[in-house]
């Protein structure tokens, strides 16, 4: 098997690289290791930036979004008791944040692509990468593939046999525990971490919303989100525990768990429903250096982890899809490798960037158990900055609707 471009995962970032690649005239395979009913149906954070909106309406996979997903103008800060509006449409000079839920997206480029013949190539295991260093780099991988999540291991079904797909590129779009970063040099490799002593317990909720906008909300018992799915479905998140086990909370505690973090004094109430599905999350942030090594060129959750606190982690995937496709664009069109060479750098800019952001916004907005009542006092004072400055609100507002892409890549962002 042969393409121009092998992508190992079918993600957003896989997902998105593939159709912006299609419409420049260039090839791919995408090697999925789950099946699509099971990526479709993922539950992952639902915060598009403006410029990632922008790019699924300007390449066509914008307008079930335009239908479904909810624009808004604003978050809501909530301490002591009290809310607090940050107008991001206002403080951005026009700009604005779409909801919908990253599956949702996952699954409009998978029509798209699959209408365009695009190959997608489900339930197939990536199991190594060799000759990088050259123009054929190899994928070798397996299909028949079932990721056995509470073994934390790949099962193989029916007696498929090993595979090769040589390409001329290789993109890493696998997550942090995909193979294409273990596939970099250990010697070439630099990694930082920080886990933070906390998790997110989410749950999604038959209901009205209880609020237009999302509320971020500070409470001495911790941290907590109002998030929104659709007009009948909620998704709320508190600060737990990472280790702690969701059959801890039968779903009374949870609700008097929310409704004491998000009490405040004006008589707003939390609407309850129905919960039909309640998951942890662990928080870190990981950024690996440099994204590249030879053909090979990782993107999205491969090479950087950011924690949930201001949904990042897909709008960051994307930003590097577009840095990468106008890369692989100028090698087709002219045979240069000024872009390509330039990858890695280019994409750190935004990725660091997104990481200061995204620890700012958790530190902001959690308690540290094991911090002192000073930190929790700074905290405090840090959000009645940000809501009662107009320039502290703005360093937030446009960070949060996403940063242009030439402000923190140097990359234009139109094409
Ligand atoms: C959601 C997740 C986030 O991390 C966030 O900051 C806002 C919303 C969500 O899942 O809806």
């Amino acid at each position: 098997m042969h393409t121009q471009v092998g992508i190992v995962g079918g993600g957003p970032a896989g997902m998105a690289l593939s159709h912006l690649l299609h419409l420049q005239g260039i090839d791919s395979v995408v090697l999925e290791l789950r099946s699509r009913e099971d990526v479709e149906t993922a539950v992952r954070a639902g915060v598009l930036e403006n410029g990632t909106a922008e790019l699924l309406r300007e390449t066509g996979v914008g307008e079930r979004m335009d239908r479904e997903g909810a624009v808004h103008h604003g978050i809501e800060l909530r301490f002591g008791g009290r809310g607090h509006r940050i107008d991001m449409t206002e403080l951005t000079g026009g700009r604005t944040i779409t909801v919908y839920g990253q599956h949702e997206v996952v699954k409009d480029l998978y029509r798209t692509r699959l209408e365009a013949g695009g190959q997608i190539v489900f339930e197939a295991a990536a199991i190594g990468l060799r000759d990088l260093d050259t123009s054929t780099p190899k994928i070798r991988f397996r299909r028949g593939a079932e990721l056995d999540l509470d073994a934390g291991a790949i099962r193989f079904h029916g007696d498929t046999e090993e595979e090769e797909l040589t390409c001329d590129f290789v993109a890493g779009c696998d997550g942090f525990f995909g193979v294409s970063r273990p596939s970099m040099p250990a010697d070439i490799r630099r990694e930082y971490v920080r886990t933070y002593p906390f998790g997110w317990f989410g749950i999604l909720v038959e209901g009205p919303p209880s609020s237009e906008e999302l509320i971020y909300t500070l409470h001495e018992r911790g941290f907590s989100l109002v998030s929104t799915r659709s007009p009948e479905i909620q998704r709320l998140y508190f600060q737990c525990d990472p280790n702690d086990d969701v059959a801890n909370w039968p779903d009374d505690r949870i609700w008097e768990e929310l409704q004491t973090r998000l009490a405040t004094q004006d008589g707003w109430t939390l609407q309850e429903g129905n919960i039909f599905q309640k998951d942890i999350v662990g928080m870190r942030s990981f950024v690996t250096e440099p994204m590249q090594h030879g053909r090979l060129f990782l993107a999205g959750d491969a090479a950087h982890i950011v924690p949930p606190t201001g949904a990042k982690g897909m709008n960051l995937a994307i930003a590097d899809i577009r840095v990468l496709s106008r890369a692989l664009t100028e090698f087709y069109s002219t045979g240069q490798t000024g872009l390509l060479d330039a990858y890695s750098e280019t994409c750190l800019r935004r990725v660091w960037n997104a990481q200061r952001f995204s620890w700012w916004m958790t530190s902001m907005l959690h308690r540290f158990h094991d911090g002192d009542d000073y930190q929790y006092r700074l905290q405090q004072a840090e959000l009645d900055y940000v809501t009662s400055s107009r320039a502290a609100a703005t360093s937030l507002a446009e960070n949060y609707v996403g940063l242009p892409m030439e402000a923190t890549t140097g990359v234009p962002a139109a094409g």
